[in-house]
């Protein structure tokens, strides 16, 4: 019943943001860094001078909203979700995803070293999200060595990676809903991977406030591909505590097990009787404390879900309810895979947006993406990218409000 109901939600959706995302490019504009602003049927882009890169090139910070409450500001450095505010059951709006008041604050947390480490809050993850082992892999016959940024693995595509770029970017105003273009194009070689890879990032707000990602990347030699979004949600709002009494349900049956260094064991295991079983939705406090080795090697939750699919295209991923606020944030994604993270790291040393420090479990990501280590694991789906054949990926954050867990629409 229940996966009924959310395939006819789904199937809904999917038309709808189909003909909004052809709507929005029939009428693409584009604008400079001044202030500049759309208004089509109630959604609207604008953008604002945001500082300067550390390279020297000026940043943007554009606020997206969709004319019905909610609000999203995205920064062309590194393609940051920078705040997601969105209205509780009573229609009162908060901040729902962590991060920093000033680009300084994203600039700081991706070049010093803290003990909160780097937290990627809301940004573009790339070529390669999550962890490859040893910084190697081999493809085509051929081993590449890639530089190691935690511990002996390489993370999130290396040091200053995608997350660390300035963007181009465009406006897109549509019928029913806005959307910010960024591209960026990582020369071959950039962290050690083979070919340039020229990359398409569509964030789109729509009328009925779904943050949809659009990802496309094309390569000129053979590499391996793993693109992200890394925002870290709140739906209690920022810097509002921890999200141990939110509800969360990931539609997998299995996910996979990991070693201490966070790495993919290789096996894919049921959820059954563990704590990842989330197929049914609990408290993401509830077994928080688990003596799992996967959850001690990780301090908490950190691991990557093997979603239940039928076939390729949009499903359901995950869905997540604020009993409070009555704030839901439904995950749909083409991915094979989701890494569900409770800001394990987080040790209280960063300020965050509104002038709070964060702390292990003030928020958690939905990082739908393959799975780590793919390219050193031919059981898993493949991430290499040929020239030729461009990788798409799309991913939804829908968000409603409820009275209870929805169980359909
Ligand atoms: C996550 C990763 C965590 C941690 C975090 C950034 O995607 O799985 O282990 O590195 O990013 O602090």
């Amino acid at each position: 019943m229940h996966a009924f109901l959310n395939r006819r939600r789904l199937l809904a959706l999917v038309s709808a943001s189909a003909a909004i995302l052809a709507a929005g490019l029939a009428a693409s504009a584009s604008a400079g860094n001044g202030h500049s602003g759309f208004r089509p049927g109630g959604a609207s882009i604008t953008s604002q001078p945001w500082g300067t890169a550390p390279g020297g090139q000026p940043v943007s910070l554009y606020t997206l909203t969709s004319g019905r409450g909610m609000t999203v500001t995205i920064t062309n450095y590194g393609g940051i979700v920078q705040s997601i505010d969105v209205p509780d059951r009573n229609g009162q709006a908060a901040n729902v995803a962590l991060g920093f008041s000033s680009l300084a604050g994203y600039v700081a947390d991706d070049t010093t070293t803290t003990a909160s480490g780097e937290t990627y809050f809301g940004a573009i993850i790339g070529r390669y999200a999550n962890r490859i082992a040893n910084g190697e892999f081999t493809l085509n016959g051929t081993t590449y060595t890639l530089p190691q940024n935690n511990g002996t693995n390489t993370l999130h595509g290396g040091p200053d990676s995608w997350n660390m770029q300035v963007w181009a970017a465009t406006p897109i105003s549509g019928r029913h809903s806005v959307s910010l273009q960024l591209t960026y194009t990582d020369p071959a070689g950039t962290n050690g991977f083979p070919g340039t890879v020229t990359a398409k990032v569509v964030y789109t707000l729509t009328q009925d406030d779904a943050l949809q990602i659009d990802y496309t990347a094309t390569t000129t030699a053979p590499t391996v591909i793993n693109l992200t979004n890394h925002t870290y949600f709140n739906l209690a709002g920022e810097a509002s505590g921890d999200v141990y009494n939110q509800e969360l349900m990931i539609n997998a049956d299995s996910y996979t097990p990991i070693n201490a260094n966070l790495i993919p064991t290789g096996v894919i295991a049921p959820v059954a009787g563990t704590p990842f079983d989330f197929r049914t939705p609990k408290p993401i406090g509830q077994d928080i404390n688990n003596a799992d080795p996967s959850m001690v090697y990780a301090h908490g939750y950190d691991q990557n879900w093997v979603l239940n699919r039928s076939g390729p295209g949009l499903s359901l991923a995950a869905t997540a309810y604020d009993p409070v606020s009555g704030r839901v944030l439904t995950t749909y994604t083409t991915e094979p895979g989701v890494q569900l993270y409770s800001g394990n790291f987080l040790v209280g040393d960063l300020v965050g947006t509104s002038g709070h420090t964060y702390r292990q479990s003030d928020g958690f990501t939905l990082e739908t993406q393959h799975y780590p280590d793919s390219p050193n694991e031919p059981s898993f789906p493949s991430t290499v990218l040929n020239p030729g054949t461009p990788f798409n990926s799309t991913t939804i954050y829908q968000f409603s409000t409820a009275d209870q867990f929805p169980t359909g629409p």
